[in-house]
């Protein structure tokens, strides 16, 4: 770490307070000046940083800078995770499809787009993502050694933990997971999950994956439109320092292991994590909607469903919605 990411750091770590500058100076054995001048640089990057005479620093509570350098810092030097190539846009169109050209390019495992808003976000069924300031949007290129066309849906189910636990180690928040890829905490959606692959048609075996994930960090200050009011929410009313750099850490932490779990275990933390088990609920696939009891779901990812008339059904792809 330089002395920049240093005093970062230390101002991270006070938590509102202010620090003098000898102190920040005796504590990383550097001038006065030397840290003078990593504010400054921590200040051009956006870095809300206040002086107050006899008092010292101080990083302000609103500050809220997305930057590939404090997440590699939080990230750290782990030995079980592959560290990422970020890749930061302060707009994007879409991260998802920004990572699929850097994917054709060769980029590679690990390669992350991460950007402050999108102007074209998309969700699945090729809906609208809406994407302002304050949310964290990240697509990574992953190039597994050995993954079946068939085990792509475990791909996203271990994202879904993934942000899930990302989210509960920053926050405290516990979210759940709603088949087949959205994040809800208290009651209100807060992440949505896009994967994409290319695969080689004649072996079945997945060239690329670009995992796309949207996250809610903190509500937009007008609130969200009124046909999103509803259904959507953050995981902070308001920003939260670092917030955005600690979910991203903790989030590639998590999407980069060098040790993938098997699909029996990801299917398990899913499964712990689920909302609707249990419940009654409405399953809508295409025109078609008709009320079941979600069960359970198979060692495939496949929601089951139990049917009024008794018989099980297992759901592939569709969209389930709570009753009123
Ligand atoms: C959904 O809710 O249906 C999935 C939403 C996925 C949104 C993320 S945001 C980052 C990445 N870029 C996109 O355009 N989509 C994904």
């Amino acid at each position: 770490m330089n002395t920049k990411e240093r005093v970062l750091a230390l101002l991270t770590a006070g938590n509102g307070t202010h620090i003098s500058g000898e102190a920040l100076a005796d504590e990383l054995h550097v001038s006065r000046n030397a840290v003078w001048k990593a504010i400054k640089a921590l200040r051009q990057e956006g870095w809300q940083i206040t002086a107050a005479t006899n008092r010292g620093y101080c990083l302000e509570a609103h500050n809220d800078v997305l930057s590939a350098q404090r997440i590699l810092q939080l990230i750290g030097e782990p030995i079980d995770c592959d560290l990422p190539d970020i890749r930061l846009m302060p707009s994007a169109v879409s991260t998802n499809q920004t990572a699929k050209e850097l994917a054709v390019s060769d980029a590679g495992h690990g390669t992350a787009v991460i950007a402050e808003t999108q102007t074209g976000g998309r969700g699945r069924y090729a809906r609208a993502f809406y994407s302002p300031a304050g949310g964290l949007y990240l697509s990574v290129i992953l190039r597994p050694e050995t993954l079946q066309l068939s085990q792509i849906t475990a791909v996203t189910a271990f994202a879904a933990v993934a942000a899930c636990e990302a989210i509960e180690a920053v926050s405290g928040f516990s979210p759940q997971i709603k088949w087949v890829n959205d994040l809800f905490l208290s009651g209100k959606k807060i992440c949505g999950i896009l994967t994409e692959a290319v695969t080689d048609i004649e072996s079945g075996s997945i060239g690329w994956v670009v995992l796309g994930i949207g996250i809610n960090v903190t509500a937009p200050p007008e609130g969200f439109p009124p046909e999103l009011r509803e259904i959507a929410g953050a995981v902070f009313p308001q920003a939260v320092p670092d917030a955005r750099n600690r979910i991203a850490a903790e989030l590639l932490r998590r999407l980069l292991p060098k040790a993938p779990p098997s699909v029996a275990d990801v299917y398990a933390a899913y499964k712990s994590r689920m909302m609707l088990l249990g419940d009654t609920v409405t399953v809508q696939r295409g025109d078609i909607s008709f009320r079941a009891v979600a069960e359970d779901i198979d060692s495939a990812g496949h929601l089951l469903l139990r049917l009024p008339d008794g018989t099980v059904q297992a759901l592939s792809s569709g969209e389930i919605r709570i009753l009123p």
